[in-house]
């Protein structure tokens, strides 16, 4: 199935906002203060488990597709992740950030409720570019939930939420009227909206060439097989890039701060 970038990434922020209502509402505001026509997003971020029918590299497909290219390679040992971003030629597209869980490091309970969600899914639906924004394919029990939730908050999202996007990035650097990261954080702790403190409000710096701040995640309703629950969905990043000594924008991630980006969808 062919899908233009662009048509995809409306697609991805549909589902997104569907959940996560104030990042449709700080992208109003910064609009209408930055007065741009349009945001730039530095970076959309999908979640998955690295399992046969779904690791990163069947998600990574889909972009590839659109010509997208691999670049940077990350590790997260305490959450046991990894992660790569891909870039397009095109900078004013969006980087894409995928990160897998290492199943297999999980204990035996936790990967047999993982293995079980994810069995059922056929590779054909795997294949097909709304696969990124499809949602859970399976039922869970809380219990179930629960069990994951105290092992390893991702495996919980992924198990509540499914493939969609997990957060959208504003691109600092092109918004016009603000003059850094601090500016826009500013703000939107003015308008009373929730910043993740984890690491500090900003993570990262100039010296590592890449600022980032984000919301911490809305709650919204999720229908387990047994309850009904307000759980963490999905956050609004927030990214300033810096030239390097050659005189480009640095384009890569920073682990340290990733790490924390991460906890936004931490219940607390
Ligand atoms: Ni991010």
């Amino acid at each position: 199935m062919h899908t233009d970038i662009d048509t995809l990434f409306t697609h991805l922020w549909d589902n997104y906002v569907t959940i996560t209502p104030s990042a449709e509402k700080i992208h109003s505001l910064l609009k209408s203060v930055s007065g741009d026509a349009e945001l730039i997003n530095d970076h959309v971020a999908f979640r998955t488990f690295n399992l046969d029918q779904t690791k990163l590299s069947k998600l990574a497909a889909h972009f590839e597709s659109l010509g997208y290219e691999a670049k940077g390679d990350y590790n997260f040992e305490a959450k046991k992740l990894t992660a790569k971003h891909y870039q397009h030629t095109d900078l004013t597209k969006p980087k894409i950030f995928i990160s897998e869980l290492r199943v297999e490091e999980l204990s035996a309970q936790a990967q047999t409720i993982i293995k079980n969600m994810v069995k059922s899914i056929d590779q054909a639906v795997v294949e097909q570019s709304n696969f990124l924004y499809s949602g859970p394919h399976w039922n869970i029990n809380k219990a179930d939930y629960d069990t994951l939730l105290s092992e390893s908050e991702y495996a919980a999202w992924m198990a509540a939420w499914g493939f969609r996007a997990n957060h959208f990035t504003v691109s600092v650097n092109h918004l016009s009227r603000f003059d850094n990261l601090q500016a826009v954080n500013n703000l939107l702790k003015q308008e009373a909206f929730l910043l993740n403190t984890a690491g500090g409000e900003i993570k990262g710096s100039k010296a590592v060439h890449l600022a980032q701040s984000s919301t911490m995640a809305d709650k919204a309703s999720v229908k387990f097989n047994d309850v009904s629950a307000d759980i963490p969905s999905c956050f609004y990043e927030f990214a300033e890039r810096f030239e390097m000594a050659d005189g480009n924008l640095y384009q890569g991630f920073v682990a340290a701060s990733a790490d924390k980006i991460f906890e936004s969808t931490n219940a607390k």
